[in-house]
């Protein structure tokens, strides 16, 4: 009976990572939910589509608009269907879908993977079948499932419960005529502890196109706008190794009509966004936003950044409390230096070439744009940035032929407690608030054909991450030493591969422990575009 053995992959269930084409690029669009809560209806939805295809939202990539919570009414019909508000959206929302589609838009909407909504509406549990074909058949193309409500059957824990719910709902979505686009709320439940949240992110990216990773953003009038948009900005760096075409981050709303919010940081918040190639879905009133928030949201080279290709997520390069810089690749070949000053005061700092991955050899010029002013400047050296208190900068690089070589290349880091692994003058290692040294900057370089990858620290290029003789961490001469070779997995780990074991931040000190899911201590943040290793520890 060989005939029945079939493998998950004949049965026509397929990763979205996978299938990058059910979403090639992140999304954009617009979400009533950060501005409006519960109180959305077909006239704020009608009025915004109107806008944003007048104020050139539309052709700028804006093209799809999301229902949140609130929509439906608070009992299922008698067949069990899901039924719309009425006073609400009085002509129902699948007219409200074509006429989305009539002006070339696209409606998503909002559930539950649990018995009832955050807003105590219907939940989808149990009715996922019957919920999904509801919605594809109202011309709906995009499903954000969030995770309110959700408890744990008997045997199984909550993190194993929230991937029976989510995994359920990829193949119940995946089996439609057309997918629906998958936006996942799960991770956001386990954000506050950081081996589940590690375990849950694990497989996001197999059954979704986004997930919603940490806390909210914060609601119109219901809080420091800067501090809620910095909180998501610092968990979506935590996040780096999870990207890749067909599956996006996402750091949560952008926010423009938020009081209090300065220009600068609006721009920044904006700028960061599409750095990290998250998705752009601003929760604002459009009709009155300004023209100059507009042109901020409108911004093709910024667009072009955040809907390339590649889709890297920009990580972090260093950090010292004032400016963190950061930086990714693109399709063609440019490398994206972005850099943000945090401090409450105008600051200046460079940033070299050799942090950004890039060959400093003296025929190597780079021919960088700022992609706010346009400007264009030549560099063979240092980036020299000037940056007001909380503003950003982002530079697009150009690589001449000669030196379009890069290197991955910035902090390693553990990231549940934001320390810096640290390279010592007598070869030890040490884990240390980060401050920018050279010390914190590694090379993070592929090796051979496998998935092997060495770790250089920028303050000596001669010695490589290693584990010594007697099992201890050490920095060893990069050549002709084995021990030298470490595989990222997506989870975080750094497995040595020689000595079998995994890179631990313990008491202060860098060590190699036996690899083990749960441990806070054995999950790292890499640069981007390092060479993830198959597999996992689960
Ligand atoms: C629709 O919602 C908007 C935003 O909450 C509100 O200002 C407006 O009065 C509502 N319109 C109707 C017809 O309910
Ligand atoms: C959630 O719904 C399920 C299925 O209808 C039911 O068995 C369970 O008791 C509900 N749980 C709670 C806490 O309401
Ligand atoms: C985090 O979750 C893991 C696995 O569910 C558990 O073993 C650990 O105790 C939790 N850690 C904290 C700090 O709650």
């Amino acid at each position: 009976m060989a005939g029945l053995l079939m493998s998950p992959l004949l049965l026509g269930v397929q990763a979205s990572i996978q299938n990058p084409e059910v979403l090639p690029t992140p999304p954009m669009g617009f979400n009533n939910w950060a501005r409006f809560m519960c109180d959305l209806n077909e006239t704020l939805f009608t009025d915004t589509a109107q806008s944003m295809v007048s104020r050139g939202l539309l052709d700028a990539g804006y093209d799809r608009l999301i229902l949140d919570d609130c929509w439906m009414r608070k009992e299922r019909a008698a067949d069990g269907s899901l039924e719309a508000d009425t006073v609400k959206f009085p002509h129902g929302i699948p007219w409200l879908a074509d006429y989305m589609k009539s002006n070339g838009l696209k409606l998503g909407i909002y559930e539950d993977a649990g018995n009832l909504t955050c807003g105590g509406y219907p939940g989808s549990y149990g009715y996922e079948k019957q919920d999904a074909e509801l919605f594809a058949s109202w011309g709906i193309d995009y499903l954000k499932l969030d995770g309110c409500n959700v408890w744990a059957e008997e045997g199984r824990s909550l993190r194993e419960e929230y991937r029976v719910r989510y995994s359920g709902w990829h193949d119940v979505l995946s089996a439609l005529p057309t997918p629906l686009i998958f936006s996942e709320s799960a991770p956001a439940y386990f954000s506050d502890n950081a081996s589940d949240w590690a375990v849950v992110m694990d497989w996001v990216p197999s059954y979704g196109e986004l997930a919603r990773h940490s806390t909210d953003v914060v609601v119109y009038e219901g809080g420091d706008g800067w501090d809620s948009i910095m909180n998501n900005y610092d968990f979506n760096t935590l996040l780096v190794r999870y990207q890749q075409p067909g599956y996006y981050n996402d750091p949560d709303f952008l926010i423009p009509d938020h009081p209090g919010l300065t220009k600068d940081e609006k721009q920044s918040h904006f700028s960061l966004w599409a750095s990290f190639s998250a998705p752009l879905i601003i929760s604002a009133y459009i009709p009155d936003l300004s023209d100059e928030d507009i042109a901020v949201l409108s911004n093709k080279a910024l667009i072009e950044v955040d809907q390339d290709a590649l889709a890297q997520q920009a990580a972090l390069v260093s950090r010292d409390g004032t400016f963190d810089v950061l930086s990714r690749s693109l399709s063609n070949g440019d490398r994206l230096l972005t850099v943000l000053n945090r401090g409450a005061a105008t600051a200046t700092t460079t940033v070299s070439l050799a942090r950004l991955g890039l060959s400093s050899e003296s025929d190597c010029q780079y021919a960088a744009r700022d992609l706010v002013t346009g400007e264009e400047v030549n560099v063979d050296s240092d980036f020299e940035i000037k940056l007001d208190s909380h503003a950003t900068v982002v530079y697009r690089i150009a690589l001449p032929e000669s030196c379009a070589k890069t290197i991955p290349t910035g902090m390693v880091f553990n990231t549940p407690s934001g320390l810096c692994l640290t390279a010592s003058t007598d070869q030890s290692v040490t884990f240390e608030k980060c401050s920018a040294s050279d010390s914190q900057v590694w090379n993070v370089a592929a090796t051979g054909d496998g998935s092997d990858v060495t770790l250089r620290p920028l303050s000596d290029a001669t010695v490589c991450l290693a584990v010594g003789d007697n099992g201890e961490l050490s920095l060893a001469q990069c050549e002709g030493a084995a021990s030298t070779a470490w595989e990222h997995l997506v989870t975080g780990h750094l497995r040595n591969t020689l000595a079998d074991g995994c890179l631990a931040r313990n008491s202060g000190n860098g060590g190699i422990e036996s690899c083990v899911v749960d441990s806070a201590a054995q999950i790292f943040g890499l640069p981007s575009g390092v060479r993830l290793a198959e597999g996992d520890l689960n």
